[in-house]
């Protein structure tokens, strides 16, 4: 059995114990560090790594980047040889987490996205331990369970996915709510509105991983020439490219001020 220890457990630990739970994992496989004591559904939660008591296979970083510093040298005192650390601290980069668990069996980032609870998450995956493939073969299949998982070639790849995939789940709840307003001011129930968004949404993203066609194509084949959606495009498609690229820049400003902060 392969254990895996959770430090800090919140929103985004959570929603990956679940994905696990969800695919079959035993839960006694897992436990959770949680200085509240709130539980994590499903699974053993302790309040510290010494009440845990464990050396486990896999450890997970889940607190906030800017603790890394002041947690490490605890957290290291229970990295072996045999230990995998797991970080999914956003702008920690392998160089740093290297440094501060020199004895562990490798480092590998992930950088999940909220859909992972229900096993469609985008979870890129980087290590510099590239040559080790029996780590990447029994990594594989775990993550997988929780959605797309690919291992990037460069961190600098891993940052890039992170960046289309990470905080999307926030910009598609915008938009859904977006439409779902739109359509409450034509007159639609709240509730109705809001459901009708929501699986538009759901269907056409599906309708494209089904399909596998171009975008382009998806569109086409809903605009007809002259037709309402053209009319429409005509207002999204000349402020859409932009208010994105100008949505991801801003988050990477932010990312790059949070990782100075780790450094310190
Ligand atoms: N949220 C996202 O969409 C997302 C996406 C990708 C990566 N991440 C990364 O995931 C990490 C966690 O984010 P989050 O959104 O899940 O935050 P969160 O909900 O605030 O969770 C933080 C966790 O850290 C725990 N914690 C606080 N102090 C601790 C300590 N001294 N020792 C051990 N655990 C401690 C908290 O414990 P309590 O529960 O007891 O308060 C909580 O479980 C961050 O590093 C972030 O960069 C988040």
């Amino acid at each position: 059995m392969t254990h895996t220890l959770f430090i800090g457990c919140g929103n985004m630990g959570s929603a990956m114990v679940a994905g696990w739970l969800m695919a079959g994992e035993d839960p006694a496989n897992f436990t959770a560090v949680r200085p509240s004591g709130t539980p994590v559904a499903g699974i053993r939660t302790v309040r510290t790594i010494g009440e845990a008591n464990m050396m486990p296979e896999r450890i997970v970083l889940g607190f906030k980047p800017q603790q890394l510093a002041a947690l490490a040298p605890e957290v290291a005192r229970w990295v072996t040889s045999r230990t995998t650390v797991i970080s999914m601290l956003a702008g920690a980069d392998t160089a740093t987490l290297s440094g501060l668990f020199p004895r562990a069996r490798a480092i590998v980032r992930v950088m999940p996205n909220l859909p992972v609870a229900v096993r469609r998450g985008v979870l890129p995956l980087y290590t510099i331990a590239h040559e080790d493939q029996a780590l990447q073969s029994e990594l594989q299949p775990w993550f997988s369970m929780l959605g797309f998982a690919p291992w990037c070639a460069s961190e600098e790849e891993f940052g890039a996915i992170g960046f289309v995939a990470g905080s999307t789940p926030a910009y598609v709840a915008r938009f859904i709510a977006a439409f779902a307003a739109a359509g409450e001011g034509r007159g639609l129930d709240q509730g109705l509105a809001l459901t009708a968004a929501r699986e538009a949404v759901l269907g056409s993203a599906w309708l494209a991983a089904a399909t596998g066609e171009p975008m382009e194509e998806l569109a086409r084949r809903v605009t007809s020439p002259n037709g309402t959606t053209e009319a429409g495009l005509k207002v999204l498609d000349p402020e859409l490219g932009d208010l994105i690229d100008r949505t991801l820049a801003a988050a990477t400003r932010r990312s790059a001020e949070l990782a100075a902060e780790i450094k310190g």
